[in-house]
Formats: C-alpha cells, structure tokens, sequence
C-alpha cells in the first residue's frame, strides 16, 4: 500500500532543506563540513575519514608516490600515531639531533611504557655502528633540527631490518618534504611528517602526515588514528589541500632564496657558521626553506637586539610561511629542553634560525646586512667559516 506523505512544519523543512549538490557542479571540492554520512554513503563519520581528508591523502600520496597517507591534527599527532605501534617494553633507539618536543615525548612515553630508549649520533658511522641488537623502532630527521645534517636512510634500515625483520624504521620528514626525499623508497616502514610547516606554507593551518606503503600498518594506524580521534578535520584538511596545489611552485622558490641566501651569509665577517644539508642527489633531491647559523663570539650579539633590527623577518618558532621569520632554537623549538641537553646537541645562544619566506632574495639579503652592520663594529677581526655538511 502506498503511503501518503505527512504534511512536515515549515521548521522541519527548514531543517532537512539541501541544495541539490549534483546541480552544482563545483569547479574545486567543497568543505564536507559534516560529522555524519548517511548509511549508504562511502564515508561513515568524520573521525574516521572525511572527502576533504581523503582528497588531501591521495593527493599527497601522489607527491609522496606512496600506497597510504594518513592526515593527522599536528605533525606530534603524526609522530605519537606511529609511537602507538610500540609495546611495552620494546627498545626505541633515535637520533641526537632531534626537535625538543620529539625528545621529550620519547622520554615520557619511555617511562609510561618501560621503554629502553637509546639515543644515538646517526649522523656518524661509529653512532650507526651502535645499533642494537634488540630495536624495535629506530626514529630519526633527515635534515635534522637544528643543524640540517642529513641521515642516510638506506644504510639504517638495511641494517635495523638485518638485526630485527619486524623492527620499524620512522622517518620525520617535515624539512626535507616528500617532493625532496621519498624517505619509503630507501627502506623506511613509514614516514611522518608536520604539514603545518611546507605543505600549509601560509602559517594559519596545523597538521601532520603519516605514510606507508605496509598494508597492515597503515590499517593499524588508521584505526589508532579512529579510536584516538586524531583525524584533520574538514577544514583544516580543505586549507591543506588547497596549499598543497601551490607546495612544489613555492618549495622551488624556497631553493632558490635558500641558495642565495646561504651564499651571502658566508660572506658576513659577524657569521662565523652557517649550515646547509648535504644534497646528495639520490635520497635529498633539493633543499630549501631553513639556514642555521652562529653569531662569531666576538661580535657579542644580542640575538633579540638583532632580531628586532630586522624588518622583513618576524621573530617567532613558526616556520615554511609567505613571510620570512627569525628564530633562536635555545629560546624556542629547544626552549623546553634543559640547558645541558641543549649543550649536548651544540645549541649555543648564538644559534639563528632563518626561515625565508616568499620575499625576493635581495630584499631578504639587504635586511639582514643591514642589521649585521649594526653589530659589525670590527669587520676585520672576524672570518666566516663555510659549513656544508659533507
Ligand atoms: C622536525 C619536526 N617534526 C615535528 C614537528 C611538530 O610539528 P607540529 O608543530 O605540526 O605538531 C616539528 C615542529 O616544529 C618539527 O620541526
């Protein structure tokens, strides 16, 4: 028997009114700002996967030429969804040169899980010599922050996978980026990387990135990523894809500002280092976006007083943005670590950071020789001394 249809309030039309999205045609997708689908939808609920989040994964799996990519709140959120695949008791083995809140994270989570956590300079062969027998999780930078060393990949995970075939080797690939270093392709189980820095590249979205080309893991992770509620929500994932569209045009401009600017601040008598990564060609393809570099002791720089003379960079931890900005890792992205850790990793308080943004090189190199001049007060004492990492 046919039902009649029950004449509804205008209310209740009101609620259940929907444009008519086939009609619509949209040239770009639009934000599916929604946390439920109906049953015979593809999609379920927004915790576990949303179009605006699956489309920023395939595309970002196409860059990353990659099987899974999995989006997360923050880049943290990325590197604690793969610290989920430890148990209690496993060996976590990671590099010395390290961001400040990865550190402390492998410290707390060592307690809480009765971790052995070892910490090692991978970027010498005695260090990598020095793997255990027993790892479980190797986690390692390539470039690293601070001081950009670069970290071969291969010749780790052959040789955690020769001493444990079901050890996990996690790269963080936040500076390096996938367009530059595909971290899979030289034998790393997954790759974690924090898109709020280059794939974001404006300063007003946070996320993080997981990938994989291990079936089994990415449903582990996926799954985490569900039951823990770490998904990128809809509209945090619609910025991210839509940056994602400009992130190789403006990663070449990176290399190119980087370049010059790396090749101007060896010519400064008050810069008595600078660091750049090794670019060999096979695993970093290109490198752009963040210098490091140290005041010589005798210019007795005040790194705020010089910071503020600056007028194209903007002091603050933020980086990969379209205005350029200035940073002191001892007071900022190591601030949370104690003063001998920092000593450890050789942050001394004369350290800078630059991070260029989208300004042309010479106006960035004009601001800057303008300030060093301030503090230049005698230019025949000091000598640069070139750092590239070999
Ligand atoms: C190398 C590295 N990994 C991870 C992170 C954390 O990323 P997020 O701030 O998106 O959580 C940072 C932040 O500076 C970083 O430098």
């Amino acid at each position: 028997m046919k039902k009649s249809p029950p004449v509804f309030t205008q209310e209740t039309q009101a609620l259940h009114y929907r444009v008519d999205n086939a009609m619509t045609d949209p040239v770009t997708t639009p934000i599916y700002q929604n946390s439920a689908f109906s049953a015979d939808s593809p999609y379920f609920y927004t915790r576990k996967s949303n179009p605006n989040s699956v489309e920023l994964e395939t595309a970002m799996s196409l860059i990353e030429n990659c099987e899974t990519v999995i989006s997360t709140t923050t880049g943290m959120s990325a590197i604690t969804l793969s610290l989920s695949l430890l148990n209690v008791g496993d060996h976590l083995v990671i590099n010395k040169d390290i961001y400040g809140c990865s550190l402390n994270l492998f410290r707390r989570l060592a307690v809480q899980l009765h971790l052995q956590l070892t910490i090692l300079d991978l970027s010498h062969q005695q260090g990598r010599d020095q793997i255990p027998d027993d790892v479980s999780m190797m986690f390692f930078e390539t470039p690293t922050n601070p001081f950009l060393k670069t970290i071969p990949i291969k010749e780790i995970a052959d040789s955690v996978h020769r001493k444990n075939a079901n050890a996990l080797v996690v790269v963080d690939n936040s500076w390096a980026t996938p367009l530059f270093q595909k971290p899979l392709q030289f034998g790393a189980d997954i790759s974690v990387m924090s898109a709020t820095k280059f794939i974001s590249g404006h300063s007003d979205v946070m996320g993080g990135l997981v990938s994989t080309d291990n079936k089994q893991l990415a449903k582990k992770i996926a799954d985490t990523r569900f039951y823990s509620g770490a998904i990128l929500d809809p509209h945090s994932a619609w910025l991210m894809r839509r940056s994602l569209q400009t992130f190789p045009l403006r990663m070449r401009e990176h290399v190119t500002t980087t370049r010059r600017l790396y090749e101007y601040l060896q010519t400064e008598a008050v810069v008595a280092k600078t660091w750049f990564p090794h670019i060999d060609g096979t695993q970093l393809q290109q490198y752009g976006g963040i210098l490091f570099f140290e005041f010589s002791e005798s210019a007795k720089i005040n790194y705020k007083e010089f910071a503020e003379s600056l007028q194209l960079f903007a002091t603050g931890t933020a980086m990969a943005c379209v205005t350029s900005m200035v940073a002191q890792p001892w007071s900022g992205s190591h601030a949370s670590l104690s003063e001998k850790d920092k000593e450890t990793m050789g942050i001394s308080k004369n350290l800078v950071r630059l991070c260029f943004g989208l300004e042309s090189a010479v106006d960035l190199i004009n601001d800057l020789a303008s300030s060093f001049k301030l503090f230049n007060k005698n230019p025949a004492e000091a000598k640069p001394e070139l750092i590239q990492q070999v």
